[in-house]
């Protein structure tokens, strides 16, 4: 028996909800509000829509997701208010927004996901944390996972824990690029080309990646395989370690973890 698909409405076009579309156009009837005209055009040509209004997402959607910058989100929630009385799931991916605030704002007994994806989402290879507010049930949280597994990977968790998640997966692609950034920038230092650079620190990383994942051991195991006392190796290893690159780590996830908090609403 043939199952049949929510239509999913995406509101806000931009990098994430773009990603999000790329990853679930095949699988789902999709529509899509995107305010700016550009954006708008360039999402009509390549994933073949028709141009919608916020009402006809709001109408004509099982699944709603919501996509646009935190700071546009109490006008958007707002809209929202004025437009529907119908059942709906809505589904938020920004930063900082809880569930009991959405569910406020929309003042219904509303059923709201809330979800923290990250930038890999754009090729299919996102973390994607996923919790649930008063009003989802079990098998809402498991549509939302299934919707997003079209992205990358899923995660259900507590959203006591969301702030700290931002920190982790939502920020962690921009740690990894500054760390091949200065890893580059290192090799050019020692008179590399900055071709010869990236093309070593590149498959450095990920030849290192793939060894991690089919080997199977702890990270600080493979260190220590490929760090023999008194060679090269433990020399810079050393150095890490003299600037306490863990404790580095800790602060700045703790620093990202704090300006979650901040931002929470
Ligand atoms: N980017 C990331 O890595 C990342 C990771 C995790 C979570 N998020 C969350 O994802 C959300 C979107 O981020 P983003 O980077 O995709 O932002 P973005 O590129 O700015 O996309 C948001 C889009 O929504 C449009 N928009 C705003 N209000 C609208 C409305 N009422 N109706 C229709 N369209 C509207 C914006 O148009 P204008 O440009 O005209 O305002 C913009 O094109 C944010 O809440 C962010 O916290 C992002």
């Amino acid at each position: 028996m043939k199952t049949v698909r929510p239509t999913i409405g995406i509101i806000g076009g931009g990098n994430m909800g773009t990603a999000i579309l790329s990853g679930i156009h095949k699988a789902y009837p999709v529509i899509v509000c995107e305010q700016d005209k550009k954006k708008c055009r360039f999402l009509k040509r390549t994933f073949k829509l028709s141009g919608q209004s916020l009402r006809d997402v709001i109408e004509q959607a099982q699944i709603i997701i919501l996509a646009v910058k935190p700071q546009n989100f109490d006008e958007l929630l707002q809209e929202i208010e004025s437009t529907t009385g119908k059942k709906k799931l809505f589904i938020s991916i920004a930063a900082g927004i809880t569930t009991s605030y959405i569910e406020k704002r929309l003042q219904r007994d509303v059923k709201v996901i809330r979800t923290m994806p990250n930038l890999p989402a754009q090729i299919g290879q996102g973390m994607t944390a996923v919790c649930g507010g008063k009003s989802a049930s079990f098998s809402d949280i498991k549509r939302a996972c299934q919707i997003f597994n079209h992205i990358g990977k899923t995660v259900v968790v507590k959203e006591e824990w969301m702030d700290a998640i931002t920190a982790v997966s939502g920020s962690g692609p921009a740690y990894v690029f500054l760390f091949i950034e200065c890893f580059t920038n290192a090799a050019v230092s020692l008179g590399l080309s900055e071709d010869l650079g990236k093309a070593l620190v590149l498959q450095t990383f990920r030849g290192s990646w793939g060894l991690f994942e089919q080997q199977r051991e702890e990270a600080s195991e493979l260190r220590a395989r490929v760090t023999s006392q008194g060679g090269t190796t433990q020399a810079a290893v050393d150095v890490f370690m003299k600037y306490h690159l863990e404790g580095v780590f800790r602060e700045a996830l703790q620093a990202a973890r704090n300006r979650a908090r901040e931002l929470v609403k």
